[in-house]
């Protein structure tokens, strides 16, 4: 009789995609790691646990696994922060960042791409953010292994009034990400809602890195400097460090002038926080969401795969796949 395998995890990375951005060869990553370790995968691939990329990326790449706390801002709405939130988390994870996202938008598009929208009962950051060490471990759900999510729902709409007094924005968020820290997460994303209102301040309060996703059309860049002068003028009012911010060109398409247009403008302009490589449209972020997830659940590579990729491993340090330069914006 066939015993029946336990269903892999859906965020998993192939030993196939783990040995182009190791340089180690999948039969070198296969004695690794020990064939009984690894999980099979549709195609006849194996897949490596989110603990064991951990292990060897910490002990054969020095890859930093200390906590930090990142967030997708920007004013305007639609430009990629959810997707490049969910995008993130989920690639995070097959590099072996135990991962948190807060769904901090009443919309709850994070919580919905997962299939995590709260019930009338569940917890939301509305509610546990007076009292995290008590209710926030509670109210997180598992979307696998290492991989958990605060849902959001229009109730978070409240924060701009429960969040009026100034020490309050300055450690909503804060203290929430101290008790994830505490237990043992490395990695907490932040999806925004599409305003500058009181959660997204306490989620800049929070933030070691904010990235402002972006599109090339012109109401974005008065989106994105109005984003700019808000980020610069919390990090005065509340006398914190300056956090380091990055713009991702989101939505990328060549064939468009006023993309290349935008991004020539960006370079120009914005230069020492633009990321290098601009996410590519495509149609594979919709048929993800179709499918509940994101588009590192399914093992074929993609150009979405391909470019988000390599923004997360930019953000978190870990080697190119080409040039093996490491350029990590560390919390
Ligand atoms: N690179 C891309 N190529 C094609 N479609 C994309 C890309 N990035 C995001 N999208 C699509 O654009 C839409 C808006 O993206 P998303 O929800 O991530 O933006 P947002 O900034 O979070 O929006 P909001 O401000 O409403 O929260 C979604 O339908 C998403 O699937
Ligand atoms: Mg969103």
């Amino acid at each position: 009789m066939r015993k029946n395998r336990p269903k892999p995890p859906r965020y998993i990375i192939s030993t196939a995609e783990f040995s182009q951005c190791t340089r180690q060869t999948v039969k070198g990553l296969s004695s690794f790691f020990g064939k009984q370790e690894l999980i099979p995968l549709p195609g006849g691939k194996v897949g490596i646990p989110s603990q064991l990329a951990r292990m060897y990326l910490s002990l054969k790449e020095g890859v930093d696994y200390s906590f930090r706390v990142l967030a997708h801002i920007n004013l305007k709405g639609g430009v990629g922060k959810t997707t490049s939130t969910i995008s993130f988390a989920t690639r995070a994870v097959q590099y072996g960042f135990k991962t948190c996202i807060l769904d901090m938008d009443s919309q709850g598009s994070a919580s919905l791409a997962f299939d995590m929208v709260p019930e009338d009962d569940d917890p939301i950051f509305c509610d546990v953010w007076q009292n995290p060490g008590e209710m926030l471990m509670g109210s997180l759900k598992m979307i696998q292994k290492n991989l958990y999510i605060l849902p959001s729902s229009l109730d978070n709409g409240l924060l701009d009034i429960s969040l009026i007094n100034p020490a309050s924005q300055k450690n909503a968020v804060r203290g929430v990400c101290d008790i994830l820290r505490a237990n043992g997460f490395n990695l907490v994303l932040i999806d925004c809602p599409p305003s500058l209102g009181t959660a997204v301040i306490s989620a800049i309060c929070a933030a070691s890195v904010i990235v402002i996703p972006m599109c090339g059309d012109k109401f974005s860049f008065k989106g994105l400097k109005l984003t700019m002068n808000e980020i610069f003028s919390i990090y005065e009012a509340f006398k914190l460090e300056k956090p380091e911010i990055r713009i991702l060109f989101t939505k990328f398409d060549k064939r468009e002038k006023i993309s290349k247009s935008a991004l020539k403008q960006l370079s120009s302009e914005y230069e020492e926080y633009l990321l290098p490589v601009p996410i590519r449209t495509s149609t594979e972020f919709s048929k993800a969401l179709e499918n509940k997830g994101t588009v590192f659940a399914v093992l074929k590579n993609t150009k979405a795969k391909n470019d988000y990729d390599k923004y997360v491993r930019q953000i978190l340090g870990l080697k190119g796949k080409k040039n093996g330069r490491k350029t990590s914006v560390k919390g």
